[in-house]
């Protein structure tokens, strides 16, 4: 079985293809990334050693590089991970959230149409639904309200999805997950974002008064669904992937101090977001019940393994301050950083 995996340099991509390319030795994974701010090959070379993985630099968008790669390759699927993934970028410059997310997944459809692919994966996420009051949770067949820009185009870039299976019988399936964390994060997110603060003894800063409320999942237990639905996952189907545990971010950030034993005296609240979306909520009991998966890993636990790898990583941390980041960062953030 061949594998082409979209985005296979950022956070989910890097951690699917170190749990997978060792243990499947019969699929071979072919990795795809334009490497943006947010995709870094290093992450990858050590596995590039094994004889069932190789890497291509190319964007979602070129038409004629993925053309020429899918006639060499017979590829039987796709995960398409690649996208851009920061809310508050998405929130100053959005342009390239529809470039790639929406015009990028449609290319890649099209693409796996023509060249009748068995399976085509879309990675994602809880934000298409919009806010969700408590105590509701919704599952699959909930409207889609998107807010902010990103999710939006993950909306949009799903409803594409969707279309291709409806008009052309394309093999997709969604799977929709929540806030994952764990290794090889960028720093631009809250989890990284906070431990490297803390470990440098500058203010945490939190957004408005810290009630949201997101679900937060390791993202190796959204690995191995991720592996489920790529087996078993039925074409035209959408599979939400959380665990059913909501936490406010001062709460997370409460925690974040406690294990990394820094005094709570760092939190700082700060302008809150645009437009911030105040409780993500689903419920996952289509992929519990027809496939039996379920997290294992709990959030303090995850959350100590998580701080211990950018703990031993810091010159991984280092190397998301690029000159293009910082830009961006002194730019539009300011001291936040
Ligand atoms: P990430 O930002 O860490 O990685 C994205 C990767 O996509 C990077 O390697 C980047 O170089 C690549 N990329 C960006 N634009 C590209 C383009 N035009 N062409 C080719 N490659 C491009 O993101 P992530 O957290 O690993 O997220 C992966 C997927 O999972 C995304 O589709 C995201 O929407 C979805 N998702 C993420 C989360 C989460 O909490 N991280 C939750 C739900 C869904
Ligand atoms: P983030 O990690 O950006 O993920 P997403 O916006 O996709 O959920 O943010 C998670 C939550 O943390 C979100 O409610 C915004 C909040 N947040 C802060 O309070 N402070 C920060 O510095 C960041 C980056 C996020």
């Amino acid at each position: 079985m061949k594998i082409l995996i979209t985005g296979a340099a950022g956070f989910i991509g890097t951690n699917f293809l170190k749990y997978a390319v060792p243990r499947y030795k019969d699929i071979f994974f072919y990795c795809y990334d334009k490497l943006t701010y947010a995709g870094r090959l290093s992450n990858l070379v050590p596995l590039l050693v094994n004889d069932n993985i190789k890497f291509t630099k190319g964007d979602l968008t070129d038409c004629d590089l993925l053309t020429a790669i899918f006639s060499k390759e017979n590829f039987d699927a796709v995960i398409n991970f690649a996208a851009e993934t920061h809310v508050d970028k998405s929130l100053i410059c959005c342009d390239q959230f529809i470039k790639t997310n929406i015009l990028g997944t449609q290319i890649l459809l099209q693409i796996s149409n023509d060249f009748n692919i068995k399976k085509f994966l879309q990675i994602s996420t809880d934000e298409v639904y919009g806010p969700v009051d408590y105590p509701h949770r919704l599952n699959e067949a909930a409207c889609l309200k998107p807010s902010n820009p990103y999710a939006i185009s993950k909306a949009s870039a799903d409803l594409i999805c969707l279309s291709y299976f409806r008009s052309y019988n394309l093999p997709v399936v969604i799977t929709r997950s929540c806030n994952n964390y764990g290794p090889y994060q960028f720093i631009e997110k809250q989890i990284p974002l906070m431990i490297y603060r803390a470990m440098n003894n500058k203010y945490l800063p939190v957004y408005g008064n810290g009630s949201n409320i997101r679900e937060r999942i390791h993202v190796e237990d959204n690995i191995r669904a991720i592996l489920v639905l790529l087996e078993k996952g039925k074409a035209g189907e959408i599979y939400n992937v959380s665990t059913g545990i909501g936490i406010s971010n001062i709460d997370l950030v409460r925690i974040l101090l406690k294990r990394l034993n820094k005094p709570e005296s760092l939190i700082r609240f700060v302008k809150d977001r645009i437009n911030h979306d105040k409780r993500y909520a689903m419920n996952s009991n289509k992929i519990k019940k027809e496939f039996n998966w379920k997290p294992e890993i709990d959030l303090e636990e995850g959350i100590d393994t998580t701080i211990e790898w950018y703990m031993n990583n810091y010159e991984w941390i280092k190397g998301c301050f690029t000159e293009e980041f910082n830009l961006f960062i002194e730019t539009n953030y300011g001291e936040l950083f």
